[in-house]
């Protein structure tokens, strides 16, 4: 389960594009704690999910300069701690720069009016290892089928309200909101949404409710990320009123590209109708570079569709499903394998 993920050393070192020797020292500078934890048969030395956050969220204020010059006056002339100071700060600095304050789309939903093509699973990827980086983040299941949800841990949604309470009921906003790991919430979602269109279709500035439900949070979080039901919806039609970014995740298969002309006309008209200008990236995903369709269906994506298309590709790999299954991050599944490297290339290219 993501909330009970802890790091490794190593991991963390990854993680923060740190080298992995200077963990101690950075330990030792009192920027990260680790502690001990049973793991198998052995007592391992490990960092929680909330020290890492703390960790990002200190670089994206840290100065340099000055964290250097509070340091040495601490310290006076001890020049072999001063030393490991300097060192530290510089790691920390070079860190800095892969994790500054850039964040300019704050609301994002994942979209595609065909099914199956990765949505939920990204978007559940995507808000995990945001968080893991420090970012508060509200996720938002906008699917009746409840896919975000599962894989945000929680089993008992049917029990609890979801937007369809907040937009057809008017139910506080705050009141659907619950948490489900250290600065991860989420609205979460159930099969009554499936019944959302025709209430939300009679009701007056029926587009505009969610962006002013969700407006009344906004500033609680860094990110608001949507998973959406695969259709052109009203629902999903609200979604795109409230965002900055519209993330399509096209698989890399022919008839999922076919659609793409379609989803982004759709999204065009959307943008003219509600007089929005929307930033629109496509995330291909389940990538195989030994099928030649696969590289082709990446290279068209590529040609057609070159000022939207994403630099990161999301291969197609087993730990996503294992993932899923263990409703959980790639990361905790495999933190070296090509689906962690996918999903933090395509988180950073994200959070830009
Ligand atoms: N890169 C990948 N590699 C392997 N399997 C993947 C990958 N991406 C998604 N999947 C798997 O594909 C299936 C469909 O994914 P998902 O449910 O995320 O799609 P979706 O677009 O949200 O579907 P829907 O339109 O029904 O909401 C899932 O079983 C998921 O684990
Ligand atoms: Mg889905």
């Amino acid at each position: 389960m993501f909330k009970e993920i802890v790091f490794t050393p190593n991991e963390f070192a990854a993680l923060a594009k740190i080298d992995k020797s200077l963990v101690p020292a950075i330990e030792g500078q009192g920027f990260i704690k680790t502690h001990r934890k049973r793991i198998g048969n052995v007592d391992r030395k490990v960092i929680s999910l909330e020290e890492v956050q703390d960790f990002f969220k200190m670089i994206r204020e840290f100065d340099t300069a000055e964290h250097a010059a509070k340091k040495a006056s601490e310290m006076g002339t001890g020049a072999e701690m001063a030393g490991t100071a300097a060192i530290v700060n510089e790691a920390i600095a070079e860190a800095t720069t892969h994790f500054a304050p850039r964040l300019s789309q704050k609301t994002q939903m994942f979209y595609n009016v065909k099914g199956g093509t990765g949505k939920s699973t990204l978007t559940a990827q995507f808000v995990m290892m945001a968080s893991m980086l420090g970012y508060r983040i509200l996720a938002v299941d906008l699917d009746g089928q409840g896919h975000l949800t599962v894989n945000l841990d929680i089993l008992d949604a049917h029990e609890r309200p979801t937007i369809y309470d907040v937009l057809i009921n008017d139910l506080p906003i705050d009141q659907a909101v619950m948490n489900v790991a250290p600065g991860l919430d989420l609205i979460p979602a159930n099969l009554s949404l499936c019944n959302i269109e025709i209430p939300l279709n009679n009701k007056t500035r029926r587009e505009y409710r969610l962006s002013e439900a969700l407006a009344k949070i906004a500033d609680q979080y860094d990110l608001i990320i949507a998973d959406t039901n695969p259709a052109a919806s009203i629902l999903n039609g609200s979604m795109l009123v409230a965002s900055d970014r519209v993330n399509v995740v096209c698989a890399t298969n022919p008839l999922s590209f076919h659609g793409m002309s379609l989803v982004m006309a759709t999204i065009e008209e959307m943008q003219r109708e509600f007089k929005r200008a929307l930033d629109v990236k496509i995330i291909p995903n389940m990538y195989d570079n030994r099928e030649v369709i696969s590289q082709e269906v990446l290279g068209e994506l590529r040609s057609q569709f070159s000022e939207f298309c994403a630099t990161s590709v999301v291969n197609r790999s087993a730990d996503l499903n294992e993932a899923t299954k263990r409703r959980t991050t790639v990361w905790d599944v495999s933190s070296k394998g090509i689906a962690s490297q996918d999903i933090v290339s395509l988180t950073h290219e994200l959070l830009i």
